[in-house]
């Protein structure tokens, strides 16, 4: 499944970009929110998620790119998001902080940067329901995709079936029609896109043809 991210919509005409995503077939949309410490950009918060959730039905998938979440879980929780991943590279009590979205009633992941080895997951993956790969390093879109990262993919996939676990492989960063198959045959199951879709000139044509690339 293709997870269009909203960091390369149209801020000016955000209503208009989530309705074409939603009526082409979109299920997920990612939000991205980083606070200029953590990663070298600022993008939004908690009161623009807001905004828009009465809007839409899709599942909101919020990527936090900001140090001490554990601060505004509560804050993205009552702005309407469905599920968390936070940053291992941000949480030194990671157990502790996917503990608690959960406890908001949220869906919990763990992120990992391109060079964040997979063993730092290794003892929370029985307790989250999904990993998230960055394949660029975080902060901004339209970035090229690290390739040894499908390597990676391969790996934890095969870590999620040695320990007979129910998570998800999602994909951040760099995806596109020329690698998507690929990143899919890997064992990705959500692939996170937003220059390939927001900032095509027809985005619902790019959203479908690159679902179509990984059916
Ligand atoms: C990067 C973000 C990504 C970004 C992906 O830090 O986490 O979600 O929006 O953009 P593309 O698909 O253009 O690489
Ligand atoms: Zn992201």
């Amino acid at each position: 499944m293709i997870a269009p991210s909203l960091l390369s919509a149209d801020f000016s005409n955000l209503q208009r970009d989530i309705d074409i995503i939603e009526d082409a077939g979109a299920k997920w949309l990612h939000l991205d929110i980083m606070d200029g410490h953590f990663v070298p950009n600022i993008s939004y918060g908690p009161v623009l998620i807001s905004k828009i959730r009465p809007h839409t039905k899709l599942f909101f998938d919020c990527h936090l790119m900001i140090e001490n979440p554990e601060l505004y879980l509560e804050d993205f929780k009552n702005a309407g998001v469905d599920l968390i991943t936070v940053h291992v590279e941000t949480c030194p009590h990671l157990d502790r902080v996917v503990s608690q979205i959960k406890e908001l009633g949220m869906m919990a992941g763990v992120v990992l940067n391109p060079s964040t080895p997979l063993s730092s997951i290794e003892w929370i993956l029985d307790k989250i329901n999904i990993v998230l790969i960055m394949s660029v390093n975080p902060g901004f879109g339209g970035q090229k995709f690290i390739h040894s990262m499908v390597h990676k993919v391969m790996e934890l996939k095969k870590m999620i079936i040695n320990k007979n676990v129910d998570v998800l492989i999602e994909v951040d960063g760099g995806v596109t029609m020329d690698n998507a198959k690929m990143i899919k045959d890997a064992g990705a199951d959500i692939l996170v896109a937003g220059s390939s879709v927001f900032s095509q000139k027809d985005i619902r044509k790019a959203f479908i043809e690159l679902s179509l690339e990984i059916k």
